[in-house]
């Protein structure tokens, strides 16, 4: 079955969906993007992507180019004509297409949107957090506003590049006081030995994540304690536990950091515990 993209207002064949040379989003990385889960036919939290969205939209003062309504219709679509019951689903906007200056336009272009789809394997998904990954640190070169989920993703591809090489899969990121800010593409968290289930303080340092955003409901549906703090390297490889989140992994334990074993080298409890319960507590839209 061929695949299918969506591309401002029309849903073509994977090898001829195509935007403008002169886009912004390909000249200057000036789009921002969602990553949605798909699980067993629905959409998960697509209401926290939709607002999260919107929020990267409005500061970069791109106007939202279709209602809510048209963009879950689109994603619908997309998964629909693509026939992934499990997977991801990409939405990308872009300002729009001009000659290229590094001034924005005004007055305002119309931005382009893509959309696509992905299958994933459930199977491969599990087999993966039964047995845990590990992550490799490595310098966060990011820019400051970390929080808009944009397209300039240069540095996170080098460090997840960098660490896939080392036989990691995720690199933690560490700004310049030794505190890790996140992961490359997820979220990062600990479990020390008192308990406390610890994850970096919403920032421009770091993206909000919806997966971190619905495990701190079910870390707070647990009843266990959270702290909202940075942490180091050397702390994360003295915790109990580790795991990342993420809209494609969920909640994926880690256990080895930067070559050393996290506790005794196994998924955590806690964190197990998260991943099993994150789906009872997520929103759930079918398609
Ligand atoms: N990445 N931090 C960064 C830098 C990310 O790129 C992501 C998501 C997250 C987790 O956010 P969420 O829980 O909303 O997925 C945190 C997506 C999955 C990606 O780029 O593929």
């Amino acid at each position: 079955m061929p695949r299918i993209v969506y591309v401002n207002g029309r849903y073509r064949p994977y090898a001829e969906a195509a935007v403008h040379v002169e886009d912004r989003g390909f000249q200057f990385a000036d789009a921002v993007y969602e990553v949605v889960e798909v699980r067993d036919g629905s959409v998960i939290d697509e209401t926290r992507h939709l607002d999260r969205l919107e929020r990267s939209l409005g500061e970069l003062r791109i106007a939202s180019p279709m209602s809510r309504a048209a963009l879950r219709h689109v994603i619908r679509q997309v998964a629909q004509r693509n026939l992934v019951r499990h997977g991801t689903v990409y939405l990308q906007i872009s300002r729009g297409q001009a000659p290229r200056d590094f001034v924005i336009p005004s007055p305002p272009l119309r931005p382009t949107i893509v959309c696509l789809a992905q299958r994933g394997s459930l199977q491969r998904l599990d087999a993966a957090a039964e047995r845990g990954i590990a992550v490799r640190s490595s310098p966060d070169i990011r820019w400051g506003r970390c929080d808009i989920k944009t397209v300039m993703l240069l540095p996170a591809c080098l460090a997840k590049s960098d660490a896939q090489a080392h036989g990691a899969k995720e690199a933690w990121l560490v700004d310049r006081d030794g505190f890790v800010t996140e992961g490359a593409a997820s979220n990062a968290w600990i479990v020390t030995a008192k308990g406390e289930v610890v994850t970096r303080p919403i920032s421009p340092a770091i993206l909000a994540g919806v997966t971190r955003k619905t495990t701190l409901d079910a870390v707070g549906r647990e009843g266990l304690k959270l702290v909202e703090r940075a942490f180091t390297i050397a702390e994360a490889k003295m915790a109990l536990e580790a795991f990342i989140t993420s809209a494609s992994n969920t909640v994926m334990p880690v256990v080895e950091i930067d070559g050393v074993q996290v506790g005794d080298g196994q998924p955590g409890p806690l964190s197990r515990r998260l991943r099993s319960i994150f789906h009872q507590i997520a929103e759930r839209a079918t398609i």
